[in-house]
């Protein structure tokens, strides 16, 4: 298989990374994962998504088994701390450190805040995070799960660094994002890593998007991701720990629906969750 090369800017950033990343979340087999994960990188795929909650360090871990293979220089690492952990300096620090260890590397390429735990100050774990990458932990920061005024609130606090990264629920099943927070990115010029984005195989057999894919001699799976592909700032980050869905993953990349056919997701496929809901939820 020939390697693509469909790239998009992290933020505001001058990087590009490949249109699709890869989670780690829920690894079952580490080592088939590990074949699984080598193939993408051969084939085009190299930011790839982690957590210091995910197995507990175990993905991580993994991570860093796959960088070492791949070479720490090819590939864009971006992993994401509890917000229990980002309430003082030193506990972030010593997640960052934690995290670093596991992946094996001296700095990461983005750390997001995991999520915003209501009775927790937002704006002190922003100060923290800050701290991480004024301290070299890592280059770039970013969020999770934050809604529009969460994210104001974010940017507000933020004295030198830019967040270049929301990383929230998006799929062609849940589309709440496209009221508010996506025109919000898109305006300020940040990337949108979208998880969920086939909805834990869901999207399998939907009818519409079989239909779509046929024009297109595409599947469900690389309807569903091309849709997120095909919105600007959007990278989609699913999971799969196996090879012959990886190579599914990467046909998603190298093309793009065309407005009619986005159109018609729109109008056929309902979205789960209204997208009034939104600003409450996301
Ligand atoms: N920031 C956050 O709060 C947050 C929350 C959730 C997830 N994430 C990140 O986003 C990544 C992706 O999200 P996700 O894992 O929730 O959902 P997803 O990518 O929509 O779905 C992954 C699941 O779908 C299965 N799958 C993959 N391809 C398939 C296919 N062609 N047919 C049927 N099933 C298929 C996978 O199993 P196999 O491995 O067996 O293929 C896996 O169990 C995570 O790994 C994580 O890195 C972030």
């Amino acid at each position: 298989m020939a390697r693509v090369k469909d790239k998009k800017e992290i933020g505001k950033t001058g990087e590009y990374v490949s249109s699709l990343g890869l989670g780690t979340f829920g690894i079952q087999d580490y080592d088939r994962a590990l074949k699984a994960f080598i193939y993408a990188f051969e084939n085009g795929v190299d930011n790839y998504d982690t957590a210091e909650m995910y197995g507990n360090g175990a993905a991580e871990e993994f991570l860093g088994r796959f960088i070492k293979e791949v070479g720490r220089e090819n590939v864009f690492i971006t992993t994401k701390i509890m917000p229990h952990n980002m309430v003082s300096r030193e506990r972030a620090e010593r997640s960052a450190r934690n995290s670093l260890k596991r992946l094996g590397i001296s700095t990461v390429d983005l750390i997001l805040l995991h999520w915003s735990e209501p009775h927790l100050s937002l704006e002190k774990q922003i100060k923290n995070l800050e701290y991480l990458a004024d301290k070299g932990y890592t280059r770039y920061i970013g969020v999770s799960n934050l809604n529009v005024s969460e994210m104001e609130l974010a940017i507000n606090t933020l004295s030198k660094h830019d967040i270049v990264a929301n990383q929230v629920r998006y799929s062609v099943y849940d589309r709440r994002v496209e009221k508010n927070l996506l025109p919000y990115c898109i305006k300020n010029r940040i990337t949108i890593q979208a998880y969920t984005p086939i909805e834990r195989g869901e999207v399998v057999g939907d009818r519409i998007l079989k239909e779509i894919g046929e024009k297109y001699g595409k599947t469900e799976v690389q309807v569903a991701l091309n849709y997120l592909i095909s919105q600007e700032l959007v990278i989609p980050i699913p999971k799969t720990e196996k090879k012959e869905r990886i190579e599914e993953f990467i046909g998603s990349m190298g093309w793009r629906l065309s407005q009619e056919d986005i159109k018609l997701i729109r109008e056929k496929i309902p979205s789960r969750y209204s997208i009034d809901d939104l600003e409450e939820e996301q």
